[in-house]
């Protein structure tokens, strides 16, 4: 199985690493039977597999839930759950409430959004036993402060200021650290001045590593096409012609064959 030190010797060796998100059991079969090194249960599920408007929808008995269901999928891989809105915010003791039902829900390390005002909480879950990677530029959760799904770090401030989360993060112990949504340059200085490995979305090529929602890599996200999104499948167009392909059978009475049936 690989551990979080497999990913800091990755990144000495410039090896780089990917990272799908899986909500449940069948994608989370697929992935495991893949290549891909490790898998994040992204609290993105409350959009795509709940239909949400936001993030800020998931809660601890969701994640618990998708978690469970990926960890029954994997064999092997190291997986990472999300923490969700708010509940890594009211002080460690009220996020090790959410850490361990994750944790025992079969995830290998936890991911919360942010680090000014809960450096303590990071702290106390790694002091506790536990991974923590973290998530800095765009964070989803906080959607509505931010104004909008929308590139962060674009001045000198707001980069700074993100590199500055970024080494503290690190000094808190976290062993990893997703950017999302920042332009390259400021990826690529956050990615040299860490030892840590970072796992870039809408942040370039110069990262340690990269993660996508398995729906969108797919192409099973209807319209969603930011800038940084390469669809590796045309999944809503072959998932709606194999169903086409099904109804049309059933309809002209050639599905179930003789085959296909119990003599
Ligand atoms: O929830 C999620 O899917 C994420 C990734 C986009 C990094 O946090």
């Amino acid at each position: 199985m690989t551990s979080i030190h497999d990913f800091r010797k990755m990144k000495e060796d410039g090896r780089k690493i990917s990272m799908v998100t899986a909500y449940d059991f069948a994608m989370a079969r697929i992935v495991d039977a893949s290549e891909v090194d490790c898998v994040l249960v992204g609290d993105s599920c409350a959009m795509v597999m709940h239909g949400f408007p936001s993030t800020v929808h998931a809660t601890t008995e969701m994640m618990v839930t998708h978690v469970a269901a990926v960890a029954r999928g994997l064999s092997g891989k190291f997986l990472v759950a999300d923490m969700p809105f708010l509940s890594f915010r009211k002080g460690p003791a009220a996020a090790l409430e959410c850490v361990d039902p994750l944790m025992k829900a079969g995830a290998h390390a936890v991911k919360l959004e942010g680090v000014r005002g809960h450096e303590a909480t990071v702290e106390q879950i790694v002091r506790s036993g536990v991974p923590v990677m973290g998530h800095i530029g765009l964070t989803p959760q906080s959607i509505h402060q931010l104004g909008g799904f929308k590139v962060q770090g674009r001045d000198e401030e707001t980069a700074n200021e993100l590199l500055a989360q970024a080494v503290l993060l690190e000094k808190l112990g976290c062993f990893s650290l997703v950017l999302e949504c920042v332009p390259s340059t400021v990826a690529a200085r956050i990615t040299r001045e860490l030892r840590i490995p970072t796992i870039g979305i809408g942040a370039g090529p110069d990262t340690d590593g990269q993660v996508l929602v398995l729906q969108d890599l797919l192409g099973m996200n209807g319209d969603f096409r930011p800038r940084f999104l390469r669809r590796f499948f045309d999944g809503d167009e072959q998932l709606r012609a194999a169903l086409n392909r099904y109804h049309s059978e059933v309809t002209a009475g050639t599905f179930p064959s003789g085959n296909e049936s119990y003599l």
